[in-house]
């Protein structure tokens, strides 16, 4: 039983950084005002440096024929459309106590996520999962870590309506908060021909986030056929990363997969910590039986227990238990902490978790098993990884290598070298488990 304390440990470190930052973010009240997120002018700032496309033409580096089977034929990306979802983006109106917008846990300035184990949304409300990166959201087939949502369009109406995030009581209540606006005004005619709407917003927002496109990283030149732009231990990483970590398996890093997902939904043992998932998932088809639909399914993720069951909020299938969607590993650098409940701190923990086979449940992924990786192979796998982040983040991915780096050699919660080298049966541990935990 000893990844339980292991666990605890983490989840303790990951509270007192939190309770760290909270103290930090209180010396000024912007801060705090703002969930620790950059004040949104300067955020417009970065971005308008970041140069992405203003939906004039389909952007670079996407197959057209992917382009076409992502946008909906009810919203082409103009430029009218994307202004205005920049507009929404940034807009702290659209909650009730004006502190709230999506670039408060998607910021600019942090990778287009919060940096935060779990989202901090109105009135400082922590929610359960970690944020995803809006960065090439366009290029994952479902939205949100369990799939729940199938597009960008029905995914930006959730978060305005969340009781802890946005906060509006109703789209009616989101559309109210900025229709007073003549520009708004203006700006919805010219993008759809019509009055604000709950559905356009959603629109309009998908649109513009059909334009951050960030797919520029060294590895492509490597793939491209420029084989110093990565360093010999990251080329070593991306043959382990297909070979013997078979991170490509769900990882599928590829033309048609050019964000590192298969897009599937896989337990790889992180929420096994809640060991009680036949509990957790009869209380879950109780409440479900009551309400399954979005809002209801939105709550349940991010506002119970019931969150660490995953894909099985969704698909109410038992194979789907604790099985979260495989993310995207672009831009991985600026996106910790990781996994869906911002657990692990560094890539170094993500490979130590890898590395020893994820952590024991009924439900465990067949393509997770021990890795035998040496401390060589995990540390060329990190390198492989840092490849991917847009070279428009070179700068903050060295500084996240460097702390990371530091981190790791001297906290490494999720290391075990006798699981991991197989010095002991995996399986056998298992069943060894169970049986202590029956008696
Ligand atoms: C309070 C923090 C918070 C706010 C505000 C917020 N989000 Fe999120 N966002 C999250 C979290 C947490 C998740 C993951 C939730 C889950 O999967 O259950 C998420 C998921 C997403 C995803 C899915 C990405 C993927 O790879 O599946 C997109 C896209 C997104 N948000 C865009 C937005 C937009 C657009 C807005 C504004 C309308 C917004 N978010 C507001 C925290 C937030
Ligand atoms: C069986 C499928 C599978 C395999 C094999 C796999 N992954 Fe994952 N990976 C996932 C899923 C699913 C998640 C999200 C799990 C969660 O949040 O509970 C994930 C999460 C991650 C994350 C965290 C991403 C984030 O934004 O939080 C990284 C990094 C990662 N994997 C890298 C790797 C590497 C490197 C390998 C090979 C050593 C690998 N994965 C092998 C499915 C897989």
């Amino acid at each position: 039983m000893r990844h339980i304390p292991e666990r605890a440990l983490t989840r303790g470190l990951a509270a007192s950084l939190l309770v760290i930052g909270l103290h930090a973010g209180a010396a000024s009240a912007a801060a705090t005002d703002l969930h620790g997120a950059m004040p949104v002018a300067a955020q417009e700032q970065r971005f308008d440096a970041l140069k992405t496309g203003d939906g004039s033409k389909p952007p670079m580096r996407i197959d057209p024929a992917i382009w076409v089977s992502i946008v909906p034929a009810d919203n082409a990306v103009t430029p009218e459309r994307v202004a205005l979802g920049r507009k929404l983006y940034f807009d702290l109106r659209l909650s009730p106590d004006g502190t709230v917008a999506c670039a408060t846990c998607h910021d600019v300035s942090r990778g287009f996520t919060d940096q935060r184990p779990v989202s901090e949304g109105i009135r400082d409300q922590l929610g359960r999962r970690n944020a995803p990166t809006t960065l090439n959201a366009l290029l994952m087939q479902t939205m949100f870590l369990d799939g729940r949502a199938p597009n960008l369009e029905e995914q930006a109406k959730l978060p305005i309506v969340n009781p802890i995030e946005m906060g509006q009581p109703d789209g009616d209540a989101a559309v109210k908060a900025i229709a007073g606006d003549a520009d708004y005004q203006k700006m919805f005619q010219s993008a759809y021909g019509r009055a604000p709407s709950y559905d356009d917003i959603g629109r309009a927002i998908a649109a513009f986030e059909r334009t951050l496109v960030f797919l520029d990283a060294p590895f492509d030149d490597f793939v491209a056929g420029k084989p110093k732009a990565i360093s010999p231990a990251a080329q070593a990483g991306w043959a382990l990363f297909n070979g013997k970590g078979r991170c490509v398996t769900c990882h599928a890093l590829n033309p048609s997969n050019p964000v590192g997902s298969d897009n599937r939904f896989h337990n790889i043992g992180v929420a096994a910590r809640h060991k009680d998932f036949e509990k957790l998932a009869g209380e879950a088809l109780v409440a479900l039986a009551k309400d399954d639909g979005p809002d209801a399914v939105d709550k349940l993720a991010l506002s119970t227990d019931l969150s660490e069951l995953g894909r099985f909020l969704v698909s109410k299938q038992r194979s789907d238990i604790g099985a979260f969607k495989t993310p995207q590993l672009r831009n991985i650098a600026l996106t910790g902490p990781y996994m869906h409940d911002g657990s692990m701190q560094t890539l170094w923990d993500v490979m130590d978790h890898y590395n020893k086979g994820g952590e024991a449940n009924a439900y465990l992924d067949g393509g997770i098993e021990p890795l035998a990786l040496s401390e060589t192979e995990i540390d060329q796998l990190v390198a492989f990884m840092f490849t991917l982040t847009d070279r428009r983040f070179q700068a903050q991915s060295d500084a996240a290598f460097a702390s990371q780096q530091k981190r790791a050699k001297t906290t490494r919660p999720f290391r075990d070298n006798a699981l991991a080298q197989r010095q002991i049966l995996p399986f056998e541990k298992r069943v060894m488990e169970e049986g202590a935990k029956e008696n």
